[in-house]
């Protein structure tokens, strides 16, 4: 049996679009992705996967469900084992559980706090409306804000009257107990007294993504500055702070619509947005955001902006954590407001349409902000100019898109007035930890132990090669740049650093993922390269061109008389166009995956061929093994195209 919260934490993480991504090669079509169905056979797809219901469905064959159900399905594995089989994916440890009692009582816990929190949110919704003191009190206030009747029926806003008890005995009076309104914080209660924990302040119920309500932000009334001004649902089983985002589920919708998520503070500012028309907006509740909440948006966009009030405080509020999101693949912009203004106060002081243009003109890109901002407090000094670039650098490698990388690079190298190639010195020393190395490790391992075994069945060799451009654009770079100095790595033992040349980092990469070209004549050049390459005066366009095997200096003459004078994988939609020469360190890293890519693609292709062989012969044991290495090279390629910010250009 696995434990409730396992399976939550899987269900947590196992976003649909992920899980299918592993098997079905998914497009962005609206706002759901579109694929070849696995489970039955076509040429057109109608494999549907929307990422905000978290289900797939195919229009063709009916086939339909959550992530799990696709992994029971397409593994035949049962529920418990498809979760089983998710926790290795994402590497969650399972804890073990018998159901007992106890279990089936936590079980029933959890939906008795759901019941008596929707039962709250009714109750405090009757008194706004409907009793007296509310509409007085509570109505009169939200009014008074310039807060629309509907919006309050939106977000389902309410009041709790003021007294010691009302709202804990109108849920005993109802037959809730005790048990669960403590739980959930609604009432406190201790050895000789009972109260209502948000008697008297304005209620915002918080909905989880679903739309059930699991907490409530309560606003005080009171001028009083010693007063909490938010009073906030305790952490409880249904409600944990660092997971939640206020307004989500009213903002899903519009966020996947818009493709695009705005980040914003406080309760009454995605309130009045909604009010201004602007739906696809949430807010972390005045806590820094968590990696949890990154991921949640992560879901419905890749787009965030964060607003945030103009002032200092404001500032530095939101360059917290910003890495972090950075870090998980999303695009950051961010709107500072004039001074003095929250997004709240800001959107009522301006017609719907003012407010658009605003965001529209002033929406700027994050690091360029950054840049901007940190400059004008350094001036000319030196040392904090260095300071400075460092800072930059950090945020912009944590990027995992490697195309996204360099586009900022290339801008802070403008805004700086910096070389390029310093600021790329600059996230290789930062890189040695980083985790795009542990990445490229567990790649390299994956391949290797998916590569090494001989196939139990032979298969054909390929009749074309699968990287023929890749490796005659490396055999390019290898004959025309070879001992061009790519970076410098420190070496503590030394006093100079140690310098790595184009031949040195293509033939070491190659070299670690073993990767052998199975065009023979290629494969010829590489290996004859790798033998001369350090010896001194070595000239190896002369060397091939006039190489006595006449298929290699064949192929030589071909690949460098090739008219495109920049390579083809450094295409840029309407920029200046460098020499190559210039961005080598950009080019040869790149043309070096997408080798790879191409390999590990060629060689998924085999595993998938050796699986169909080997169950034509009813072999087992090489199904078995082929479908481990299938697995293998799967999540490689998913690793790899991670770093390319594949995901980036396709979508
Ligand atoms: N907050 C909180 N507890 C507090 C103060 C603030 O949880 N004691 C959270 C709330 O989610 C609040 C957000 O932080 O919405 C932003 O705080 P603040 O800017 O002070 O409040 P506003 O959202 O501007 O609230 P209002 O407009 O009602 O004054
Ligand atoms: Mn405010």
């Amino acid at each position: 049996m696995i434990d409730q919260g396992t399976i939550q934490q899987i269900l947590d993480v196992a976003e649909i679009a992920d899980v299918v991504g592993d098997f079905v090669t998914l497009k962005r079509r609206g706002t759901s992705m579109i694929g070849l169905c696995p489970f039955h056979n076509e040429k057109t797809p109608s494999f549907n996967v929307s990422q905000a219901k978290g289900i797939y469905k195919c229009f063709g064959c009916g086939k339909g469900g959550s992530s799990v159900n696709f992994i029971m399905e397409h593994e035949h594995l049962s529920y418990t084992e498809a979760l089983r089989w998710l926790a290795g994916k994402y590497n969650i440890s399972i804890r073990e559980k018998e159901e007992n009692p106890e279990d089936i009582k936590e079980r029933n816990d959890r939906e008795s706090q759901l019941i008596v929190s929707e039962f709250a949110q009714k109750f405090f919704d009757g008194q706004l409306w409907d009793s007296n003191s509310g509409r007085l009190i509570g109505l009169s206030y939200l009014r008074q804000r310039g807060m629309r009747d509907d919006i309050i029926k939106k977000f389902g806003i309410g009041y709790c009257p003021e007294g010691k008890d009302i709202m804990t005995n109108a849920a005993l009076k109802e037959g809730f107990k005790m048990e669960f309104l403590e739980k959930t914080g609604l009432t406190i209660k201790r050895e000789d007294w009972v109260r209502d924990r948000f008697s008297g302040r304005m209620m915002f119920p918080i909905h989880g993504i679903s739309g059930r309500v699991i907490g409530f932000g309560g606003r005080t009334l009171s001028q009083d500055k010693t007063i909490a001004k938010y009073l906030n649902s305790p952490e409880s089983d249904i409600y944990h702070k660092s997971r939640v985002l206020y307004g989500i589920f009213q903002a899903k919708r519009s966020i996947i619509q818009e493709d695009k998520c705005y980040l914003v503070e406080g309760y009454t500012d995605v309130t009045s947005l909604h009010q201004s028309g602007i739906e696809n907006v949430v807010a972390s509740s005045g806590t820094s955001l968590t990696i949890d909440q990154i991921r949640l948006i992560r879901r419905f966009t890749n787009n965030v902006t964060i607003i945030y009030d103009g002032d200092q405080a404001g500032i530095k509020a939101s360059m917290r954590g910003i890495d972090m999101v950075l870090e998980e693949g999303i695009n950051v912009k961010v709107l500072p407001l004039p001074e003095g203004e929250d997004p709240d106060s800001f959107s009522r002081s301006m017609s719907s349409t003012e407010l658009k243009e605003y965001i529209k003109g002033h929406e700027t890109d994050f690091i360029k902000f950054k840049t901007k901002l940190l400059l004008a407090g350094v001036e000319n000094d030196p040392i904090s100019r260095a300071k400075l670039i460092t800072d930059i650098v950090s945020s912009i490698a944590v990027i995992p898109a490697e195309i996204v990388r360099s586009e900022y690079l290339k801008e802070c190298s403008r805004l700086l007035d910096v070389r390029e190639t310093v600021l790329y010195n600059e996230i290789r020393k930062l890189k040695v930890k980083s985790e795009d190395e542990m990445i490229k490790h567990q790649e390299r391992e994956l391949l290797k132990e998916a590569n090494v075994k001989a196939p139990i069945i032979n298969l054909p060799l390929p009749e074309v090669n699968p990287c023929e451009n890749e490796e005659r654009e490396l055999l390019k770079l290898l004959l025309k740049y070879g001992s061009n100095l790519l970076y410098e790595v420190e070496n503590p033992e030394q006093e100079t650093p140690d310098q790595v040349s184009v031949s040195d980092f293509i033939l070491a990469e190659l070299d670690a993922d073993q990767m052998v070209s199975v065009n023979p004549t290629i494969k010829a050049i590489f290996d004859e390269y790798r033998l001369h390459f350090d010896t001194e005066n070595f000239d190896a366009i002369k060397y091939f061109v006039n190489h006595s095997n006449l298929q290699i200096s064949q192929l030589i003459s071909d690949i460098l008389s090739e008219k495109n004078k920049l390579s083809q994988f450094w295409r840029k939609k309407g920029s200046f166009i460098e020499e190559e020469h210039e961005i080598l360190q950009q080019l040869v890293p790149k043309v070096l995956q997408e080798c790879k890519l191409r390999y590990i693609s060629f060689l998924i292709g085999q595993a998938e061929q050796g699986i169909r062989k080997a169950s034509e012969e009813h072999n087992d044991d090489a199904v078995l093994e082929f479908q481990t290495r299938y697995q293998k090279l799967k999540t490689v390629e998913k690793l790899l195209c991670g770093h390319l910010g594949k995901r980036t250009i396709t979508s």
